[in-house]
């Protein structure tokens, strides 16, 4: 199985385009050594002719244009996505939904009755797409959490409910419901070998965990290293936990969680501006390297 990291950042990106932060500031003036990232994305295939997407985000056409597997060209209007799959309905993970409007069929979309739902109601983007492409809506629940996707039949996918947050737009932000975020796990059915993906992972109970152990990589949430990590820099107000991100460090956060994993290998995702594990000189990013926890970068190919 191929992992393509498309984006690596969380909401944002990386620099932020208003943000001043030592990170953003540092990356933008060259002091910092570090790699400029776009927002959320991965893209899953088994013989690296057809995809499965994963979240759509913002920055998809500059991602596209990045990685020429994704558009092998066989006709004049051509893509190797043979279906996408929204791990919740966030900005991050749904916009770049529009900047496919002009795919010529339905666009087959794989999600929650929830993500679905703030996608007809808080932010209508399905509703929109109506007037171009359309969407072909196959539901993830139900009796149906594991699925297959055509053109991409051999990768099996099993999706989970996860304890993260519903985006600030949607009409039950402060009403988590099952499906509001999934962490889903990918086998490529001719190798065996399988990947666990929850770029946004507020807590890790026990259905969780013994996917994580299972697993052959794990491309877990990286938001944030601290939980008050955004408090501190006068930012927001908003803890790490309270969006539903678990930080790597103290305890219980991810670090010691990955600790315990003997099999996988370990990257982390969804990296926001303002985690010092962005800047490659960093203790923190030395202390992730001595766990033997990887950071996904932009164009990371991941073979699994
Ligand atoms: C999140 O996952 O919390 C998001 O990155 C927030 C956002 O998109 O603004
Ligand atoms: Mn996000
Ligand atoms: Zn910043």
């Amino acid at each position: 199985m191929r992992v393509k990291v498309l984006g690596s950042a969380a909401g944002g990106g990386f620099p932020q385009w208003n943000c001043n932060c030592r990170n953003c500031d540092g990356v933008r003036s060259g002091a910092l050594h570090a790699l400029p990232r776009t927002q959320s994305s991965i893209a899953v295939s088994s013989d690296g002719m057809r995809w499965v997407l994963f979240n759509a985000s913002p920055d998809i056409l500059q991602q596209l244009k990045a990685t020429p597997e994704l558009q092998p060209a066989r006709a004049i209007r051509d893509t190797g996505i043979e279906g996408v799959v929204l791990i919740d309905a966030q900005i991050d993970h749904t916009t770049g939904l529009l900047m496919l409007r002009e795919g010529q069929r339905p666009l087959p979309i794989f999600c929650t009755d929830m993500v679905r739902e703030d996608l007809t109601t808080g932010n209508p983007l399905f509703r929109i797409l109506e007037h171009y492409c359309g969407v072909e809506w196959h539901r993830i629940g139900g009796d149906r959490w594991t699925f297959t996707i055509p053109g991409a039949d051999a990768l099996e996918f099993t999706a989970m409910p996860l304890k993260s947050a519903a985006p600030p737009y949607s009409p039950h932000r402060h009403d988590p419901h099952p499906g509001d975020n999934i962490g889903v796990r990918v086998t490529d059915t001719s190798s065996g070998r399988s990947l666990f993906y929850a770029p946004g992972l507020g807590e890790i109970e026990p259905h969780v965990e013994a996917a994580m152990r299972a697993a052959d990589c794990v491309l877990v949430d990286g938001t944030f290293w601290t939980d008050e990590e955004m408090v501190e820099l006068g930012i927001s107000v908003k803890r790490a936990r309270e969006i539903g991100h678990l930080p790597q460090s103290g305890a219980g956060g991810m670090m010691e969680w990955l600790d315990r994993f003997e099999k996988p290998r370990k990257i982390l995702i969804h990296i926001n501006n303002t985690n010092p594990i962005l800047n490659d000189d960093a203790p923190e990013r030395a202390e992730l390297a001595a766990r033997g926890i990887e950071v996904a970068f932009d164009g990371m190919d991941i073979r699994i």
